[in-house]
């Protein structure tokens, strides 16, 4: 297969993707997420290497988790070395939701799945990745130290998008489109699911915002109303009150 250039998608998103990568902290942001991934990924795909039965799968797969965990290595150190140029404190910039990576092996299982199934999800989630990080070396031109990270890290990407279809080709020579056409369903129906959630959760808000400036300032208005018709201090009890005087309420 060809080195990817980047998914229509990505290309027609590249002046948002010029706006996110423009901006300092964002960049900083970004790079820790990536070398979060990647990491976490690493040890996934490790952990498939323990458990496949298939003795090349084992020694690709070993390579692979190498690899990835090389690439957290170098989005950490990168995102350090950003850090030290700058003096100022970093506060807001670790309390903020990371910016979604460009991997996706975030959605990796092992643990039950085929080989089969996790090469097609590999494959899938390697051609996101090299799509996404073709798109992000181009746009950190200004910045040739994040931009030969992208380089390197970019070869090693396609290389894990070929082996993984050349592989699942091999085990399932009769039905590896189809599984690649199952994981790339599952991947958009992740998506689905995750923008759903952040839109329900958006849609929450707002409705709460609403409410509170809607329907809170009556009852505000009414409970000042009736403090005011509250005599101030002390108020006398009537003698031919009911309550016991011992009673705890
Ligand atoms: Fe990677
Ligand atoms: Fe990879």
């Amino acid at each position: 297969m060809s080195p990817v250039r980047g998914a229509r998608v990505d290309r027609m998103l590249r002046p948002v993707h010029r706006w996110v990568w423009g901006d300092f902290d964002r960049r900083v942001r970004k790079l820790l997420a990536f070398a979060e991934v990647e990491g976490d990924g690493g040890r996934d795909i490790l952990r498939a290497a323990e458990v496949t039965p298939d003795p090349l799968l084992r020694r690709l797969y070993l390579a692979h988790a190498i690899d990835e965990l090389h690439h957290a290595d170098l989005f950490r150190q990168r995102s350090a070395a950003l850090l030290k140029t700058r003096s100022r404190q970093f506060k807001a910039l670790f309390s903020a939701t990371p910016l979604p990576g460009g991997h996706g092996l975030d959605d990796l299982r092992i643990e039950g799945e085929p080989d089969h199934r996790l090469l097609a999800f590999l494959h899938v989630a390697e051609k996101a990745a090299a799509s996404r990080f073709t798109i992000y070396r181009d746009v950190v031109a200004d910045d040739p130290s994040t931009r030969a990270v992208f380089e390197e890290i970019l070869r090693d990407e396609v290389f894990h998008m070929n082996y993984t279809y050349t592989q699942l080709a091999r085990i399932s020579p009769r039905s590896y489109r189809r599984q690649v056409w199952r994981a790339r369903a599952s991947r958009l129906w992740k998506r689905y699911l995750r923008a759903a959630a952040a839109l329900a959760g958006l849609m929450g808000t707002l409705m709460l915002t609403i409410q509170y400036f809607i329907f809170l300032p009556p009852f505000a208005w009414f409970a000042k109303r009736a403090a005011k018709r509250e005599p101030p201090g002390w108020t006398p009890i009537s003698r031919h009150g009911s309550v016991s005087p011992n009673s705890q309420y």
